[in-house]
């Protein structure tokens, strides 16, 4: 699949519903949104239907994220099935990890390759205060087992925010040290409730550079990934920084997203989607429609001139 820009399409963002078990500020409104109605969302076997069709079409890697994906009713299930597409060679996972504690062992049985895990404080009260009410002690408990399991390489994602965990920087690069374990720190991007925030929850990932002036740049192994990598000198794990406002990527963007109602979404921040499960519905071709929506991926975003979209992170997987 290539799009009208040369880029060759060949993941898969499979978001795999709009449920969470935790309520980040930066994800979700205070009292949460209209859930989506079970009736109104993908099956297991519809998204192993459209899975099957896209690994014939060129996608070689998948990865689930939500909503929180571990609370999905069926996702073992799902992720045997996905693994039994011979074209897909790497199943992955993003997690807000507090049920990894107890899932782990299992979804490495089911076949999953590896996991990402959120994790934007170290601190307990602040982990609490930023997902309204999640345990650290939990996810710190997910992070091992998915370790013991082998569900690796391990990265930790870090949104960085102005005033709330800046202070933290040194502590997150800190864990790299002894452990092969990759830190990315992410750039806060304007969607849905964020697009609201004060312009100091923003920062720029140089302030992480500027923070630990030690860390060198590592040689980029894939050029499609959305971080540019760095090292402690001697550490075992990775610095990446994410940086989509600061420093976009879309020009090596080889992405799109699926939504838990099934609407193809060619970009992150296009509000443009195109509806699959209605087209699986209806019984056409759905390879022939995918080429033709997949020429409508934006050349990039822009978000950096105060483009903000309308759906919240939580119902796209990020
Ligand atoms: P790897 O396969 O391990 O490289 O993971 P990944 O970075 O593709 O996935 P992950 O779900 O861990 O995403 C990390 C961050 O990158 C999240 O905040 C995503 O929203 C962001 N991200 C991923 N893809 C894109 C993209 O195409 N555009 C933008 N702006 N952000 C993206
Ligand atoms: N800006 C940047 N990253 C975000 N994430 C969720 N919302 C935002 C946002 N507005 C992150 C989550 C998770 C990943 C999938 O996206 O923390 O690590
Ligand atoms: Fe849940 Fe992730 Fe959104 Fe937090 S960022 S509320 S963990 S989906």
């Amino acid at each position: 699949m290539i799009d009208s820009y040369g880029r060759k399409i060949n993941y898969l963002r499979l978001s795999v519903t709009d449920r969470c078990n935790l309520r980040c500020q930066y994800c979700m409104p205070e009292n949460g949104i209209e859930k989506m109605e079970h009736k109104d969302i993908l099956s297991i076997e519809e998204m192993d239907t459209i899975v099957g069709i896209f690994a014939k079409m060129g996608i070689t890697k998948i990865r689930l994220t939500g909503g929180e994906p571990l609370v999905r009713g069926g996702i073992l299930t799902l992720i045997e099935k996905i693994k039994a597409h011979t074209e897909i060679k790497e199943v992955a996972l993003t997690t807000n990890g507090l049920l990894l504690k107890d899932m782990a062992q299992d979804l490495k049985d089911s076949g999953l390759d590896r996991v990402n895990i959120s994790v934007d404080s170290l601190d307990p009260e602040k982990f609490s205060r930023m997902t309204r009410g999640g345990h650290l002690d939990d996810l710190l408990a997910g992070i091992k087992e998915a370790k013991r399991v082998g569900l690796t390489p391990i990265k930790l994602n870090v949104v960085l925010i102005g005033g709330f965990n800046d202070d933290e920087i040194p502590d997150f690069v800190a864990l790299t040290k002894e452990e092969a374990i990759d830190v990315r720190f992410i750039e806060l991007m304007p969607i849905g409730e964020v697009a609201r925030w004060s312009k100091n929850n923003f920062l720029a990932n140089q302030t992480v550079l500027e923070q630990v002036p030690e860390l060198t740049p590592v040689e980029e192994e894939d050029p499609t990934s959305p971080a540019k990598y760095y090292r402690l000198p001697g550490g075992k794990g990775k610095i990446g920084l994410i940086s989509p406002i600061t420093c976009k990527f879309c020009e090596d963007c080889n992405r799109i997203r699926l939504t838990p109602e099934g609407k193809l979404k060619y970009c992150l921040h296009s509000d443009e989607e195109f509806d699959l499960k209605k087209a699986l519905d209806e019984g056409v071709d759905l390879s022939k429609y995918i080429i033709e929506s997949i020429q409508k991926k934006p050349k990039e975003h822009n978000l950096e001139n105060g483009k903000s979209i309308l759906r919240n992170m939580v119902q796209i997987g990020g």
